[in-house]
């Protein structure tokens, strides 16, 4: 058995990945794999929390597990499953339902926004969404979570039900999940608007450089991105009060792996012609080994099948002792 502390990340399959997703997730996840036991997974059950055209999410399913993948996801040291095949997490979250407080979940912001003005309409899963994934994380006894600064209120629930759960029923059987922070995730901003954040559910695509778009549309996208009237500045301090200019100079640095500093010391004065030509290239260099091979995995549904498929197993044979002493502690009769 590995003795690397385990992971366990997901990402729900709505809409497309994009290059928020990329270079705040995933390309982080890839990276984590030299250093922990990784478990990622496609959260189709979260997804569900809001409604999904069923033919779209099946499609999305397989296209984010196919991102995972030609990001450098490695299936075979790592696991890479869709979360409905291992029914491990719909059953813990049945039990965390039964051990998540209503105050707690009342004070969830991410319930609130997504939920909006018509809370009376909001699915009863939306609700229990976090009890979900304290359950994704806690049926493998994951104790490190990758996620963005918007998903860290969740890991603090999963936290208290861990806790709650191993006081109530006198055992040690959960460890206290921490979360890894990707701080970039949060600076990836709309390329239409500054202030908001790169979005799946932004209705203009216009605003996102999507994994599955081509270079054409990539240089299209940049091109017409929201700038203002002035040339780059000198100094790090200069961008202040300049969202556009900010969020073009922190995907540059993001794709090229560099210092905001060391950006804006290379662009000094230059305008935003010129950048934006430069962040095109980088943007098209960069992205397009991992396009091409999603492209490539996409054209075969079979192949990401028998990945999801095969993780699966692997995830199940992970839960099912954890499972096990779940029921043995609350008393449940279980084969
Ligand atoms: N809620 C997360 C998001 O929207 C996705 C997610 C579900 C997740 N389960 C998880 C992330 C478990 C980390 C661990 O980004």
């Amino acid at each position: 058995m590995s003795t690397k502390p385990r992971i366990f990340s997901g990402a729900q399959p709505t809409g497309n990945l994009h290059l928020g997703n990329y270079l705040g997730a995933v390309r982080n996840w890839v990276r984590l794999q030299a250093d922990y036991e990784c478990i990622y997974c496609v959260v189709d059950l979260h997804a569900i929390t809001v409604a999904q055209d069923p033919a779209e999410l099946s499609r999305a399913t397989r296209e984010v597990a196919a991102a995972y993948l030609a990001a450098g996801v490695d299936a075979t040291t790592s696991i890479v499953f869709n979360q409905a095949r291992v029914a491990a997490h719909a059953e813990l979250a049945w039990i965390f339902n039964c051990v998540a407080r209503l105050g707690w979940l009342n004070r969830m912001t991410q319930f609130k926004e997504k939920a909006g003005k018509n809370r009376e309409n909001a699915s009863t899963g939306l609700y229990v969404y976090p009890n979900l994934m304290a359950a994704d994380i806690l049926a493998y006894r994951a104790t490190h979570v990758p996620v963005g600064e918007d998903q860290k209120q969740h890991i603090e629930l999963a936290r208290d039900i861990a806790q709650k759960f191993n006081k109530d029923f006198g055992v040690d059987l959960f460890p206290l999940p921490e979360p890894v922070i990707q701080a970039e995730a949060a600076r990836v901003m709309s390329l239409r608007d500054g202030t908001k954040k790169m979005s799946k559910s932004d209705p203009s695509d216009m605003s996102r450089i999507n994994l599955t778009d081509s270079p054409d549309l990539i240089a299209q996208k940049i091109r017409r991105a929201t700038t203002d009237p002035l040339p780059l500045p000198d100094t790090v301090e200069g961008l202040s009060g300049r969202a556009e200019a900010t969020n073009l100079v922190t995907i540059y640095a993001g794709l090229a792996d560099q210092e905001v500093a060391d950006v804006v010391a290379k662009f000094a004065g230059a305008n935003f012609s010129t950048f934006k030509e430069a962040l095109t290239q980088l943007a098209i260099d960069t992205l397009a080994p991992i396009t091409g091979e999603m492209r490539r995995l996409t054209a075969d549904p079979g192949y990401i099948d028998g990945v999801l498929r095969d993780g699966a197993a692997r995830a199940r044979a992970l839960a099912a002792p954890v499972l096990a002493d779940v029921h043995k502690a609350v008393g449940l009769l279980t084969d």
